[in-house]
């Protein structure tokens, strides 16, 4: 299904090609829908008193998200290599300097960490399919699913076993190299978890809380936006559209010269947001209508889905099968965490593919073991942000995504030369150009600096100062 090569002019690759623009399109889209839509979403979104933290979302999505997006697609296939190899030889081409490869250093770093805790959480969906299917969340309250989530992760043990399953997982996908054949996979998997999901909303528009649940999510309470709930909704976005860390980047290199980069951003942008806002109007119904804190934080869905499945007709059944689907989605984002740590390994250190996966993945899996016990034996050991989870989750999300991007605009809009971005855009130099042009030279790097000085409580003092 791959290509060695396109013949269609651009860089010769060190690798093969997607097949088609639509594979490329589901590798971004399987990258990015997975657990920062249905899990971590409704929870930041909980935490940060809802309406105008999805408002400033929204924005961060379509104003920083998609330009940035469209600028990691670029490089990528401008660069034809790994992150950090593309972004040492453009560096160089480009503006003189090796030393954009930090952004490509940096991703690979954002990739591990962020892997570490995401299979954490993969492995309690993972825990939850045979729970679902067990039968254990028929006729649930809200007392039965506390208690169900409290048994998980009270055990290190359960949970590490869970952790170790999926990164056993992920990692024997990445090693035997068919994570290209689990494309066509989500061509089933996204408009299933679709279907699923508008089934969910039907159970919480007839049994939850519907009003207040929509009410919570649109009806924008400024006085509840904090400094660090805009970060918090900036963070978000780049955690949701895979970006800030090279992931798309690596993709890119993958991508016949012929493919719109503008509308393929534009399609993954519009998918992904689709299914957090829905994930969203899911639980936050069920949440109200049970009592349950929307602050709960990570436990959030594990609380509220159990209840929907568990009263509605067929529940074990479609419960089972949207944590299948749940878990797949977030495999397939697992894959692209590591993908740019691969592909820089096997391209730097001649190392096969298979023992660079194995290798990356036993690093990811020990520190992992910092968030299996942020839950149990060291949950009161809280420093920073919470505990290890909650800092490892602020650190990449909030820290290194946005500062990735940043460093991103800051290349293709000021580094880069005009020409190099209208040849790859291929839009022409018009509306749609100027339009991603303005938004990556001024508005996405202008929004990331003012959403850092706001958190740290700069901003308010330059104003003064003004
Ligand atoms: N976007 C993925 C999700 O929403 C997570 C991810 C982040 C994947 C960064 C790759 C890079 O679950």
């Amino acid at each position: 299904m791959v290509q060695t090569d396109n013949g269609k002019g651009g860089r010769s690759s060190l690798h093969g090609f997607w097949s088609s623009r639509l594979a490329f399109i589901l590798a971004v889209t399987g990258s990015a829908v997975g657990l920062g839509n249905i899990w971590k979403f409704p929870y930041i979104a909980g935490q940060n008193g809802g309406g105008a933290f999805v408002l400033v979302y929204l924005l961060c999505v379509f104003g920083v998200g998609l330009p940035i997006m469209m600028s990691e697609v670029l490089l990528g296939r401008r660069g034809r290599r790994n992150p950090v190899a593309s972004m040492a030889l453009l560096g160089e081409e480009e503006g003189g300097t090796r030393s954009w490869s930090l952004i490509g250093l940096s991703g690979v770093v954002a990739g591990f960490l962020i892997l570490s805790f995401y299979s954490v959480i993969a492995g309690w969906v993972f825990a939850y399919i045979f729970k679902s299917g067990a039968g254990d969340f028929a006729g649930a309250d809200a007392e039965q699913v506390k208690t169900l989530v409290q048994s998980l992760e009270g055990s290190w043990l359960a949970t590490g076993a869970w952790h170790t399953l999926f990164m056993g997982l992920t990692v024997f996908v990445v090693a035997r190299g068919v994570e290209r054949g689990l494309e066509v996979a989500v061509t089933l998997m996204v408009p299933a978890l679709i279907v699923i999901l508008v089934l969910l909303l039907g159970y919480s528009m007839t049994s939850g809380e519907f009003e207040m649940g929509v009410r919570f999510l649109f009806e924008p309470d400024f006085s509840k936006l904090s400094a660090g709930s805009v970060l918090a909704a900036m963070g978000q976005a780049f955690f949701t559209l895979s970006i800030g860390m090279g992931c798309v980047m690596a993709y890119g290199a993958y991508l016949p010269q012929e493919t719109s980069i503008p509308a393929t951003a534009f399609s993954v942008v519009c998918a992904d947001t689709a299914i957090a806002l829905l994930s969203g109007l899911v639980i936050f119904p069920i949440v109200f209508a049970n009592g349950l804190d929307p602050t709960a934080g990570p436990e959030l869905i594990f609380q509220a889905l159990p209840l929907s499945f568990g009263n509605m007709p067929f529940g074990t059944f479609f419960g089972t099968l949207f944590f299948m689907l749940v878990g797949f989605a977030a495999l397939t984002s697992a894959i692209s965490l590591m993908e740019p740590a691969v592909a820089w390994a096997v391209e730097s250190f001649s190392v096969t593919r298979a023992r660079a996966s194995v290798i990356i993945g036993l690093i990811i899996w020990v520190l992992g073991f910092l968030s299996v016990l942020s839950f149990n034996v060291l949950s009161d050991f809280t420093f920073w942000q919470g505990t290890f989870l909650d800092n490892l989750d602020y650190l990449t999300s909030n820290i290194m995504l946005p500062l990735g991007g940043l460093m991103i605009t800051v290349f293709c809009g000021w580094v880069m030369c005009r020409n190099a971005s209208v040849a790859e855009l291929d839009v022409g130099a018009g509306n749609l150009y100027q339009a991603w042009r303005i938004l990556t030279r001024f508005v996405a790097p202008l929004a990331v600096v003012l959403v850092f000085l706001n958190a740290i409580g700069l901003l308010d003092w330059l104003i003064a100062l003004f």
